[in-house]
C-alpha cells in the first residue's frame, strides 16, 4: 500500500480528501497522476470496492500508464475498476445498452481508416470532388460537429464548405448506421443520447451513480455538481475537448479549488 509520507503537503491533502470534488491543476511532470493513483489506492485501502471507482483519461497511452501505476501501487487490489479513455469508457457503456440507442450489441467501431474510406465513398457518390472537400477535412468537420453535440439533423451550413458538410454528414451517418457501426464521435454522442432519452436508466447505468462517488479524471474539465447524477459524467465525456482556457476560467469560481504546489 502507498506510503503517503512520500507526497508533498498539497498532494497529500488531495489524496486524503475522500468526499467531495478535488481539482488538481498543475504542470506536466509535477505529480498529478501520482495524486490520482495514490488517491485510488487510498480509497481501496479504506475499503471502497474497486467496481465503484472510475478513472478516465485522454489517451490510450495515459490510460495504460495509469492502470500500470495503480497495479504497482495496490498489487492487483484495483481489479474490477474501470480505467480507460473517455472513448473506451463510453464504448463499454454502449455495449451494455446498445439496443436503447438502436445499435446492435455487436456494433463495430470504425477506426480512422474505416472512417476515411466511408467518407471518401460518400463524397464520390455525391459527386463532390477532392478539390472542394478532402475526406480528411470532411471527417474533421463531422467529428467537430459530433463533439459539439450536433447530430446530422441539427447541423447547419453557413458557408461553402459547411454547406457541403451538411450534405455529406447525414449520408455518412446513415451508412454508418446501416452497417451497425459507430465512429469515435458517436461513442460520446450516443452515451449522451442514452442518458437524455432514458432518464430512469441513467442512474442505474453500470452502477455509475456509485462510481461517481469516487470519480477520478485526469482531465479536470469537471464541475462541482459532477456527483449529482450520471448525466454530468456524460456531459463531461462529450466536452472532453474543452480547452485549457476553459479549465482555468472554471477554477477561479470553484470554491474548493486548491492549487497543487511543486514537490
Ligand atoms: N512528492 C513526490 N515525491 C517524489 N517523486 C514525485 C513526487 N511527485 C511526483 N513525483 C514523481 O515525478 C514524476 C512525475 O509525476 P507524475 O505523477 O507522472 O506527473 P504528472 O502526471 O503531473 O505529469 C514521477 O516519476 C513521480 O513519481
Ligand atoms: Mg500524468
Amino acid at each position: 500500500m502507498p506510503d503517503l509520507s512520500t507526497l508533498n503537503p498539497q498532494q497529500r491533502q488531495a489524496v486524503e480528501t475522500i468526499r467531495g470534488p478535488v481539482l488538481i491543476l498543475a504542470g506536466a511532470g509535477t505529480g498529478k497522476t501520482r495524486v490520482i493513483t495514490f488517491r485510488i489506492a487510498e480509497l481501496l485501502r479504506r475499503g471502497v470496492w474497486p467496481d465503484r471507482i472510475l478513472a478516465v483519461t485522454f489517451t490510450n497511452k495515459a490510460a495504460g500508464e495509469m492502470r500500470e501505476r495503480i497495479e504497482k501501487l495496490t498489487g492487483g487490489r484495483g481489479r474490477g475498476m474501470w480505467v480507460g479513455t473517455f472513448h473506451a469508457t463510453c464504448a463499454r457503456l454502449l455495449r451494455m445498452y446498445a439496443e436503447k440507442v438502436k445499435l446492435g450489441r455487436d456494433f463495430v467501431i470504425f477506426d480512422d481508416n474505416d472512417q476515411r474510406t466511408l467518407v471518401a465513398r460518400v463524397l464520390k457518390d455525391l459527386g463532390i470532388a477532392d478539390r472542394f472537400a478532402t475526406p480528411r477535412a470532411m471527417l474533421s468537420a463531422i467529428d467537430g460537429a459530433k463533439n459539439r453535440g450536433e447530430g446530422p439533423d441539427v447541423f447547419q451550413g453557413h458557408d461553402y464548405f459547411s454547406d457541403l458538410v451538411a450534405r455529406v454528414y447525414p449520408v455518412y451517418q446513415q451508412r454508418l448506421e446501416q452497417s451497425n457501426g459507430v465512429d469515435f464521435g458517436d461513442l460520446l454522442l450516443k452515451v449522451n443520447q442514452l442518458c437524455r432519452e432514458h432518464a430512469g436508466l441513467e442512474l442505474r447505468m453500470a452502477g455509475l451513480e456509485q462510481r461517481l462517488e469516487y470519480f477520478d479524471a485526469s482531465d479536470p474539465t469537471w464541475e462541482d455538481s459532477i456527483r449529482q447524477s450520471a448525466r454530468h459524467l456524460t456531459d463531461l465525456l462529450a466536452r472532453h475537448q474543452a480547452t485549457a482556457r476553459n479549465i482555468l476560467n472554471r477554477t477561479t469560481d470553484t470554491r474548493d479549488t486548491e492549487r497543487e504546489g511543486k514537490p
